[in-house]
Protein backbone atom coordinates (compact mmCIF):
# COMPACT_ATOMS: atom_id res chain seq x y z
CA UNK A 1 0.00 0.00 0.00
CA UNK A 2 1.40 3.42 -0.95
CA UNK A 3 1.70 6.00 2.23
CA UNK A 4 -1.43 7.88 1.28
CA UNK A 5 -4.74 6.75 2.17
CA UNK A 6 -7.41 7.31 -0.91
CA UNK A 7 -10.70 8.28 0.23
CA UNK A 8 -13.97 9.45 -1.38
CA UNK A 9 -17.19 10.93 0.20
CA UNK A 10 -20.66 9.99 -0.23
CA UNK A 11 -22.72 12.89 0.04
CA UNK A 12 -26.23 13.72 -0.81
CA UNK A 13 -26.44 17.01 0.23
CA UNK A 14 -24.61 19.48 -2.26
CA UNK A 15 -24.36 22.30 -0.08
CA UNK A 16 -22.42 20.39 2.90
CA UNK A 17 -19.34 19.29 -0.13
CA UNK A 18 -17.22 22.44 -0.13
CA UNK A 19 -16.87 22.52 4.06
CA UNK A 20 -16.22 18.29 3.64
CA UNK A 21 -14.07 18.25 0.66
CA UNK A 22 -11.97 21.36 2.41
CA UNK A 23 -11.99 19.70 6.13
CA UNK A 24 -11.15 15.69 4.76
CA UNK A 25 -8.27 17.21 2.08
CA UNK A 26 -6.49 18.74 4.67
CA UNK A 27 -5.68 15.61 6.41
CA UNK A 28 -2.21 14.15 6.10
CA UNK A 29 -1.70 11.04 4.38
CA UNK A 30 -5.36 11.62 2.94
CA UNK A 31 -5.80 11.91 -1.16
CA UNK A 32 -9.45 12.73 -1.88
CA UNK A 33 -10.08 10.95 -5.09
CA UNK A 34 -13.66 11.80 -5.49
CA UNK A 35 -17.00 12.70 -4.08
CA UNK A 36 -20.21 10.94 -4.88
CA UNK A 37 -24.24 11.43 -4.53
CA UNK A 38 -25.31 7.95 -5.04
CA UNK A 39 -24.69 3.89 -4.96
CA UNK A 40 -24.33 3.98 -8.26
CA UNK A 41 -21.87 6.51 -8.44
CA UNK A 42 -20.10 5.19 -5.77
CA UNK A 43 -20.12 1.56 -7.34
CA UNK A 44 -18.36 3.33 -10.42
CA UNK A 45 -15.72 5.32 -8.41
CA UNK A 46 -15.18 1.87 -6.78
CA UNK A 47 -14.53 0.19 -9.85
CA UNK A 48 -12.10 2.56 -11.38
CA UNK A 49 -10.15 4.06 -8.76
CA UNK A 50 -7.94 3.14 -5.74
CA UNK A 51 -10.32 3.72 -2.78
CA UNK A 52 -9.06 2.84 1.27
CA UNK A 53 -12.01 4.66 3.10
CA UNK A 54 -15.50 5.92 2.21
CA UNK A 55 -16.79 9.01 4.79
CA UNK A 56 -20.48 8.97 4.57
CA UNK A 57 -22.35 11.97 5.39
CA UNK A 58 -25.58 11.11 6.68
CA UNK A 59 -27.24 14.43 6.10
CA UNK A 60 -30.41 15.54 5.85
CA UNK A 61 -32.01 11.76 5.72
CA UNK A 62 -29.45 9.42 7.44
CA UNK A 63 -31.63 6.05 6.86
CA UNK A 64 -31.30 5.43 2.84
CA UNK A 65 -27.90 6.70 3.74
CA UNK A 66 -27.23 3.82 6.45
CA UNK A 67 -29.01 1.16 3.89
CA UNK A 68 -26.28 1.71 1.29
CA UNK A 69 -23.06 1.63 4.29
CA UNK A 70 -25.00 -1.80 5.11
CA UNK A 71 -24.69 -2.98 1.20
CA UNK A 72 -21.02 -1.71 0.96
CA UNK A 73 -19.67 -2.68 3.98
CA UNK A 74 -21.24 -6.74 2.82
CA UNK A 75 -19.80 -6.19 -0.60
CA UNK A 76 -16.23 -4.17 0.38
CA UNK A 77 -14.62 -5.52 3.72
CA UNK A 78 -11.68 -4.25 2.97
CA UNK A 79 -13.00 -0.55 2.78
CA UNK A 80 -12.67 1.59 5.67
CA UNK A 81 -16.27 3.45 6.60
CA UNK A 82 -16.71 6.69 8.30
CA UNK A 83 -19.85 8.01 8.83
CA UNK A 84 -20.39 12.42 9.75
CA UNK A 85 -23.54 13.40 10.84
CA UNK A 86 -24.97 16.73 12.60
CA UNK A 87 -27.19 14.32 14.46
CA UNK A 88 -25.09 12.86 17.51
CA UNK A 89 -27.94 11.31 19.76
CA UNK A 90 -27.03 7.53 20.73
CA UNK A 91 -29.62 6.20 18.08
CA UNK A 92 -28.27 8.60 14.98
CA UNK A 93 -24.38 7.31 15.97
CA UNK A 94 -25.24 3.47 16.51
CA UNK A 95 -27.36 2.98 13.13
CA UNK A 96 -24.22 3.70 10.47
CA UNK A 97 -21.95 1.85 13.16
CA UNK A 98 -23.91 -1.33 13.06
CA UNK A 99 -24.48 -1.16 9.59
CA UNK A 100 -20.78 -1.45 9.51
CA UNK A 101 -19.26 1.82 9.59
CA UNK A 102 -15.50 1.93 11.87
CA UNK A 103 -15.72 5.62 13.15
CA UNK A 104 -18.18 8.16 13.91
CA UNK A 105 -17.47 12.47 13.52
CA UNK A 106 -20.17 14.78 14.66
CA UNK A 107 -20.43 17.96 12.67
CA UNK A 108 -19.34 20.56 13.06
CA UNK A 109 -15.87 18.74 12.32
CA UNK A 110 -13.40 19.58 14.41
CA UNK A 111 -9.90 18.82 12.52
CA UNK A 112 -8.16 16.67 15.70
CA UNK A 113 -11.66 14.84 15.87
CA UNK A 114 -11.85 14.21 12.11
CA UNK A 115 -7.97 13.20 12.10
CA UNK A 116 -8.49 11.24 15.29
CA UNK A 117 -11.17 9.13 13.62
CA UNK A 118 -8.80 8.53 10.40
CA UNK A 119 -5.56 7.70 12.45
CA UNK A 120 -7.37 4.84 14.86
CA UNK A 121 -8.95 3.88 11.27
CA UNK A 122 -5.55 3.58 9.57
CA UNK A 123 -3.60 2.13 12.70
CA UNK A 124 -6.20 -0.57 12.51
CA UNK A 125 -6.63 -1.61 8.95
CA UNK A 126 -5.11 0.43 6.61
CA UNK A 127 -1.52 1.96 6.92
CA UNK A 128 0.22 -0.24 8.03
CA UNK A 129 3.36 0.55 5.55
CA UNK A 130 3.81 4.05 5.97
CA UNK A 131 6.83 5.49 4.98
CA UNK A 132 7.66 8.93 6.05
CA UNK A 133 10.68 11.40 6.36
CA UNK A 134 12.53 12.09 10.00
CA UNK A 135 15.01 15.16 10.14
CA UNK A 136 16.59 15.79 13.12
CA UNK A 137 18.25 19.22 12.94
CA UNK A 138 21.24 19.93 15.56
CA UNK A 139 24.05 22.50 16.51
CA UNK A 140 27.55 21.57 15.84
CA UNK A 141 27.70 24.57 18.75
CA UNK A 142 25.78 26.63 20.70
CA UNK A 143 23.68 29.14 18.84
CA UNK A 144 24.62 27.94 15.54
CA UNK A 145 21.01 28.31 14.29
CA UNK A 146 19.74 25.04 14.82
CA UNK A 147 16.24 26.23 15.84
CA UNK A 148 15.67 28.76 13.63
CA UNK A 149 16.75 26.54 11.00
CA UNK A 150 14.29 23.78 12.34
CA UNK A 151 11.53 26.42 12.85
CA UNK A 152 11.27 27.26 9.67
CA UNK A 153 12.28 24.44 7.55
CA UNK A 154 9.29 22.93 8.86
CA UNK A 155 6.79 25.52 8.26
CA UNK A 156 8.45 25.54 4.29
CA UNK A 157 7.88 21.69 4.35
CA UNK A 158 4.37 21.75 4.94
CA UNK A 159 3.85 24.36 2.45
CA UNK A 160 5.54 22.96 -0.73
CA UNK A 161 3.62 19.16 0.45
CA UNK A 162 0.85 20.82 1.44
CA UNK A 163 0.08 19.08 4.55
CA UNK A 164 1.36 19.74 7.93
CA UNK A 165 4.81 19.14 8.92
CA UNK A 166 5.51 17.78 12.33
CA UNK A 167 8.22 19.78 14.69
CA UNK A 168 9.44 18.24 17.79
CA UNK A 169 11.23 20.85 20.27
CA UNK A 170 13.39 17.89 21.90
CA UNK A 171 15.63 20.41 23.95
CA UNK A 172 13.34 19.49 26.62
CA UNK A 173 14.50 22.20 29.37
CA UNK A 174 15.36 25.14 27.52
CA UNK A 175 13.89 24.86 23.94
CA UNK A 176 12.50 27.80 22.63
CA UNK A 177 10.68 26.06 19.37
CA UNK A 178 6.98 27.40 20.61
CA UNK A 179 8.28 30.59 21.29
CA UNK A 180 9.51 30.89 17.59
CA UNK A 181 5.34 30.74 16.52
CA UNK A 182 4.62 32.86 19.84
CA UNK A 183 2.64 30.08 20.73
CA UNK A 184 1.38 28.95 24.00
CA UNK A 185 1.22 25.06 23.72
CA UNK A 186 -2.16 23.87 26.27
CA UNK A 187 -0.32 19.96 25.97
CA UNK A 188 3.39 18.99 25.99
CA UNK A 189 5.58 15.97 25.61
CA UNK A 190 4.85 15.76 28.96
CA UNK A 191 1.20 14.61 28.82
CA UNK A 192 2.69 11.98 26.12
CA UNK A 193 5.05 10.41 29.18
CA UNK A 194 1.89 11.09 31.70
CA UNK A 195 -0.14 8.90 29.89
CA UNK A 196 2.72 5.75 29.46
CA UNK A 197 1.09 2.22 28.50
CA UNK A 198 -1.83 4.54 26.78
CA UNK A 199 0.00 6.50 24.45
CA UNK A 200 -1.45 5.93 20.85
CA UNK A 201 -2.07 7.56 17.75
CA UNK A 202 -5.11 9.80 19.48
CA UNK A 203 -3.76 11.20 22.48
CA UNK A 204 -0.86 12.01 19.97
CA UNK A 205 -2.74 13.91 18.29
CA UNK A 206 -4.26 15.54 20.96
CA UNK A 207 -1.03 16.67 22.32
CA UNK A 208 0.23 18.33 19.00
CA UNK A 209 -0.74 21.73 18.36
CA UNK A 210 -1.46 22.46 14.76
CA UNK A 211 -0.64 25.56 13.74
CA UNK A 212 -2.20 27.42 10.47
CA UNK A 213 1.02 27.96 8.46
CA UNK A 214 1.38 24.09 8.08
CA UNK A 215 3.29 23.12 11.36
CA UNK A 216 2.37 20.38 14.01
CA UNK A 217 4.04 21.58 16.79
CA UNK A 218 5.36 18.76 19.77
CA UNK A 219 6.30 21.13 22.66
CA UNK A 220 8.71 20.68 25.04
CA UNK A 221 8.16 20.37 29.15
CA UNK A 222 6.02 23.54 30.45
CA UNK A 223 8.60 23.33 33.26
CA UNK A 224 12.41 22.14 33.85
CA UNK A 225 11.40 19.03 36.23
CA UNK A 226 8.68 17.94 33.91
CA UNK A 227 11.58 16.76 31.31
CA UNK A 228 13.44 14.57 33.70
CA UNK A 229 9.92 11.93 32.59
CA UNK A 230 10.91 12.13 28.89
CA UNK A 231 12.66 8.94 28.99
CA UNK A 232 14.39 7.67 25.41
CA UNK A 233 11.71 5.15 24.88
CA UNK A 234 8.61 7.91 25.20
CA UNK A 235 10.87 9.49 22.13
CA UNK A 236 11.49 6.53 20.34
CA UNK A 237 7.50 5.41 20.72
CA UNK A 238 6.87 9.42 19.97
CA UNK A 239 8.71 9.34 17.17
CA UNK A 240 7.19 6.12 15.88
CA UNK A 241 4.11 7.39 16.43
CA UNK A 242 4.73 10.74 14.65
CA UNK A 243 6.00 9.15 11.34
CA UNK A 244 3.04 6.95 11.25
CA UNK A 245 0.76 9.57 11.10
CA UNK A 246 3.01 12.80 8.98
CA UNK A 247 4.97 12.79 6.07
CA UNK A 248 7.48 14.73 7.88
CA UNK A 249 8.97 15.12 10.77
CA UNK A 250 11.65 17.76 11.69
CA UNK A 251 13.21 17.34 15.07
CA UNK A 252 15.05 20.24 16.87
CA UNK A 253 17.82 18.17 18.75
CA UNK A 254 19.92 19.92 20.88
CA UNK A 255 24.05 19.64 19.97
CA UNK A 256 25.42 17.01 22.70
CA UNK A 257 24.70 13.13 23.09
CA UNK A 258 22.74 11.55 25.55
CA UNK A 259 20.50 8.62 25.53
CA UNK A 260 17.51 11.19 24.39
CA UNK A 261 19.17 12.64 21.89
CA UNK A 262 20.72 9.59 20.16
CA UNK A 263 17.17 8.53 20.62
CA UNK A 264 16.31 10.64 18.09
CA UNK A 265 19.07 10.74 16.05
CA UNK A 266 18.88 6.84 15.70
CA UNK A 267 15.42 6.94 13.89
CA UNK A 268 16.08 10.10 11.51
CA UNK A 269 16.51 9.38 8.02
CA UNK A 270 18.45 12.56 7.70
CA UNK A 271 20.27 14.32 10.26
CA UNK A 272 21.43 17.99 9.19
CA UNK A 273 24.33 19.14 11.62
CA UNK A 274 24.09 23.28 11.54
CA UNK A 275 27.69 24.67 11.94
CA UNK A 276 28.90 28.21 11.16
CA UNK A 277 32.16 29.45 9.73
CA UNK A 278 33.91 29.58 12.68
CA UNK A 279 37.12 26.81 13.35
CA UNK A 280 35.68 25.63 16.79
CA UNK A 281 32.14 25.32 15.10
CA UNK A 282 33.66 23.57 12.00
CA UNK A 283 35.68 21.14 14.17
CA UNK A 284 32.70 20.32 16.39
CA UNK A 285 30.66 19.36 13.74
CA UNK A 286 33.04 17.39 12.53
CA UNK A 287 33.22 15.64 15.67
CA UNK A 288 29.80 15.13 15.42
CA UNK A 289 29.94 13.83 12.23
CA UNK A 290 32.34 11.16 12.97
CA UNK A 291 30.95 10.24 16.30
CA UNK A 292 27.18 9.47 14.56
CA UNK A 293 29.46 7.37 11.76
CA UNK A 294 31.06 5.58 14.62
CA UNK A 295 27.74 4.98 16.02
CA UNK A 296 26.53 3.34 12.70
CA UNK A 297 24.75 6.33 11.00
CA UNK A 298 24.91 5.61 7.33
CA UNK A 299 26.96 8.34 6.32
CA UNK A 300 24.41 9.49 3.30
CA UNK A 301 21.76 10.15 6.35
CA UNK A 302 24.27 13.02 7.68
CA UNK A 303 24.18 16.28 5.81
CA UNK A 304 25.67 19.78 6.61
CA UNK A 305 24.36 22.85 6.59
CA UNK A 306 26.22 26.35 7.26
CA UNK A 307 24.87 29.11 8.50
CA UNK A 308 25.46 32.39 8.22
CA UNK A 309 27.46 31.74 5.55
CA UNK A 310 28.38 35.58 4.59
CA UNK A 311 28.47 38.52 6.37
CA UNK A 312 31.55 37.45 8.52
CA UNK A 313 35.01 38.35 8.89
CA UNK A 314 36.24 34.82 9.29
CA UNK A 315 38.52 33.48 7.20
CA UNK A 316 36.72 29.72 6.60
CA UNK A 317 34.94 29.44 3.24
CA UNK A 318 32.49 26.55 2.15
CA UNK A 319 35.47 25.07 0.51
CA UNK A 320 37.01 24.49 4.27
CA UNK A 321 34.01 23.06 5.00
CA UNK A 322 33.68 20.53 2.50
CA UNK A 323 37.41 19.78 2.86
CA UNK A 324 36.90 19.30 6.63
CA UNK A 325 33.51 17.18 6.51
CA UNK A 326 34.81 15.32 3.03
CA UNK A 327 31.40 16.04 1.81
CA UNK A 328 29.55 19.05 -0.23
CA UNK A 329 27.67 21.27 1.74
CA UNK A 330 24.05 20.40 1.88
CA UNK A 331 22.54 24.24 2.49
CA UNK A 332 23.82 27.46 3.04
CA UNK A 333 21.74 29.88 4.86
CA UNK A 334 22.66 33.86 4.87
CA UNK A 335 23.56 35.55 7.81
CA UNK A 336 20.57 38.28 8.80
CA UNK A 337 20.96 38.68 12.25
CA UNK A 338 18.58 41.90 12.72
CA UNK A 339 15.87 40.20 10.83
CA UNK A 340 16.26 36.19 12.11
CA UNK A 341 16.61 37.65 15.49
CA UNK A 342 13.59 40.19 14.80
CA UNK A 343 11.56 36.72 13.30
CA UNK A 344 12.66 35.40 17.05
CA UNK A 345 11.34 38.07 18.99
CA UNK A 346 8.43 38.45 17.30
CA UNK A 347 7.56 34.74 17.52
CA UNK A 348 6.51 35.24 13.63
CA UNK A 349 8.33 32.60 11.24
CA UNK A 350 10.35 34.25 8.95
CA UNK A 351 8.25 33.75 5.43
CA UNK A 352 5.87 35.60 7.59
CA UNK A 353 8.06 38.49 7.89
CA UNK A 354 8.94 39.00 4.90
CA UNK A 355 8.81 36.13 2.21
CA UNK A 356 11.39 37.22 -0.49
CA UNK A 357 14.44 37.81 2.32
CA UNK A 358 17.36 35.23 1.01
CA UNK A 359 17.27 33.46 4.88
CA UNK A 360 14.02 32.32 3.60
CA UNK A 361 14.88 31.67 0.25
CA UNK A 362 17.75 29.22 1.01
CA UNK A 363 15.40 27.23 3.75
CA UNK A 364 13.13 27.06 1.21
CA UNK A 365 15.61 25.55 -1.49
CA UNK A 366 16.61 23.28 1.14
CA UNK A 367 12.78 21.74 2.32
CA UNK A 368 12.79 21.43 -1.65
CA UNK A 369 16.02 19.22 -2.01
CA UNK A 370 14.59 17.44 1.02
CA UNK A 371 11.20 16.55 -0.38
CA UNK A 372 12.29 15.99 -4.00
CA UNK A 373 15.05 14.04 -3.07
CA UNK A 374 17.41 12.37 -3.95
CA UNK A 375 15.70 10.39 -0.75
CA UNK A 376 17.48 8.87 1.41
CA UNK A 377 16.03 5.06 1.79
CA UNK A 378 14.22 4.89 4.73
CA UNK A 379 15.58 1.93 7.19
CA UNK A 380 13.51 -0.94 7.56
CA UNK A 381 11.99 -1.03 10.60
CA UNK A 382 14.04 -3.55 12.13
CA UNK A 383 16.91 -2.28 11.04
CA UNK A 384 16.41 1.01 13.14
CA UNK A 385 15.12 -0.73 16.15
CA UNK A 386 18.83 -2.16 16.37
CA UNK A 387 20.04 0.97 15.45
CA UNK A 388 18.51 2.41 18.15
CA UNK A 389 19.34 -0.07 20.43
CA UNK A 390 22.69 -0.16 19.54
CA UNK A 391 23.11 3.68 20.00
CA UNK A 392 21.34 3.60 23.44
CA UNK A 393 23.71 0.88 24.65
CA UNK A 394 26.84 3.04 23.91
N1 LIG B 1 20.88 32.99 9.37
C1 LIG B 1 21.06 33.74 10.45
N2 LIG B 1 21.53 34.99 10.35
C2 LIG B 1 21.76 35.75 11.44
N3 LIG B 1 21.49 35.37 12.68
C3 LIG B 1 21.01 34.13 12.86
C4 LIG B 1 20.76 33.25 11.76
N4 LIG B 1 20.27 32.09 12.26
C5 LIG B 1 20.21 32.24 13.60
N5 LIG B 1 20.66 33.45 13.95
C6 LIG B 1 20.75 34.00 15.31
O1 LIG B 1 21.55 33.11 16.10
C7 LIG B 1 21.02 33.02 17.42
C8 LIG B 1 20.87 31.58 17.80
O2 LIG B 1 19.88 31.00 16.95
P1 LIG B 1 19.12 29.66 17.35
O3 LIG B 1 18.43 29.80 18.64
O4 LIG B 1 18.32 29.27 16.16
O5 LIG B 1 20.38 28.69 17.51
P2 LIG B 1 20.46 27.28 18.23
O6 LIG B 1 21.55 26.52 17.52
O7 LIG B 1 19.15 26.63 18.30
O8 LIG B 1 20.93 27.72 19.70
P3 LIG B 1 20.98 26.84 21.04
O9 LIG B 1 22.31 26.16 21.02
O10 LIG B 1 20.84 27.85 22.13
O11 LIG B 1 19.84 25.88 20.98
C9 LIG B 1 19.71 33.80 17.44
O12 LIG B 1 19.93 35.02 18.07
C10 LIG B 1 19.39 34.03 15.98
O13 LIG B 1 18.82 35.29 15.78
MG1 LIG C 1 18.15 25.76 19.91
Amino acid sequence: MSNLLHVCIYNAEPESSKTLQAQIGSLNFVRLVGEVGSPDELANLLHRATVNLVFFHLDPDPEPIVEVIDGVSTKYPELALVAISHKSGPDAILAPMRAGCDQFVCEPIDHNDLANAVARVASRRLLSNTKSRCICVVGASGGAGATSIACNLALEIGNIVDRDCALVDLDLQFGDVALNFDCEPRYTMYDLAESGSELDRSILSTTVTTLPCKVALLARPETIEQADNITPEIIHRVLELLTGVYENVVIDVPGHFDVRTIAAMGQADLILVVCQLQVPSLRNAKRFMDTLKHMGVPEERIEVVINRSDGRSGRLTEQHVEETMKKAVFASVPNDYQFVARSIDFGRPIAALDRNSPVRAAIRKMARKIVSGPTVAPPEKEQRKGLFSRLLAK
